[in-house]
């Protein structure tokens, strides 16, 4: 009798948070309709020196934000059986907001003569596709699915970062339309997404088995990598967009501030109970490597040196 009022217990918890999710979703979707193209005003003061200062984000962000149309791809091999929650969001409203954003930065990098970089739409990988395949197994496809959520929680905290950057350095330029009609309105959106994640990562977490729970922080350990970066030279160009905004300039102390604030939501998930892992040590890794990259590739060292006495 106790075990099973234990479940029932058990199973009602699970369909509130289900529902609170679903709720979560629908009201994203009626509140953040894609944001309308009429509404943008691309009056620009020195359209040339924004792509100086800005280009490399531009280029970036523009990417990243089209090239959900192949994430949505990868997740239909990743989770061929998702809840219909999940598949709710990401097809849905997650979708049609992210590729507005993308288009509307893509119109904006042609008019300031931003070259811009090739979006990967249809590529899905090799090792996503052997990870589709491993989902068959029992119980693997709840790893890959906390994976997924573990991968929206810190790109949609670097977005944010991100665009929160971005907004204040046009605003320096005195580039008030971009900033107010472009930047402000995509940033609006990209936070109901991160609660999304973090909703439905939590609720997973407390469903996994010890296996799972350590087969999800091996992997995470050793497949993390920054934001939309899929080979060297888009970590390298991630580093490029971190100069730009002046993230990396401070060197190690302020990328660990940074990968902190990326990192803060999985370490809270699975890493708190580890005492003196103050910051998942991969998240820096990853941006340091991007800094690294980003230097190099300009024959530059990063972290700059000093100068003597400073
Ligand atoms: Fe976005
Ligand atoms: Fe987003």
């Amino acid at each position: 009798m106790w075990l099973s009022d234990v479940t029932v217990a058990r199973r009602r918890g699970r369909r509130r948070e289900d529902s609170r999710l679903a709720d979560h979703v629908d009201r994203l979707g009626e509140e953040h309709p894609p944001i309308p193209l009429g509404s943008v005003d691309y009056s620009m003061k020195k359209p040339g020196l924004m792509a100086e200062r800005f280009g490399p984000v531009l280029a970036y962000m523009t990417r990243v934000e089209l090239e959900v149309e192949r994430n949505v791809l990868e997740l239909n091999i990743l989770l061929p059986d998702p809840p219909e929650v999940d598949r709710h969001f990401y097809a849905d409203v997650w979708m049609p907001q992210e590729t507005r954003h993308g288009q509307i930065l893509d119109k904006l990098q042609h008019l300031i003569g931003v070259q811009p970089h090739e979006p990967n739409l249809a590529d899905v990988s090799f090792s996503l596709k052997f990870l589709g395949a491993l989902g068959r197994m029992p119980g693997v496809q709840d790893v890959s699915r906390m994976l997924y959520y573990l991968t929206g929680l810190a790109t949609e905290r670097s977005a944010v970062i991100a665009y929160n950057k971005f907004h204040a350095g046009l605003v320096g330029l005195g580039e008030r339309a971009i900033a107010a009609t472009v930047i402000a309105p995509i940033r609006r959106q990209e936070p109901g997404h991160f609660a999304y994640y973090q909703m439905a990562a939590q609720q997973l977490w407390d469903q996994l088995s010890g296996w799972q729970k350590w087969l999800t922080r091996e992997l995470r350990k050793r497949t993390f990598e920054v934001v939309g970066a899929y080979n060297k030279r888009q970590v390298a160009d991630f580093g490029n967009v971190m100069e730009a905004l002046k993230m990396s300039d401070g060197g190690e102390a302020e990328l660990r501030e940074y990968a902190r604030q990326v990192g803060r939501a999985e370490h809270e998930l699975m890493w708190a109970h580890r005492q003196g892992m103050r910051v998942p040590d991969y998240v820096f890794k990853s941006l340091k490597r991007a800094a690294v990259l980003a230097a190099e590739r300009k024959g530059d060292i990063w972290p700059a040196a000093q100068p003597a006495g400073s």
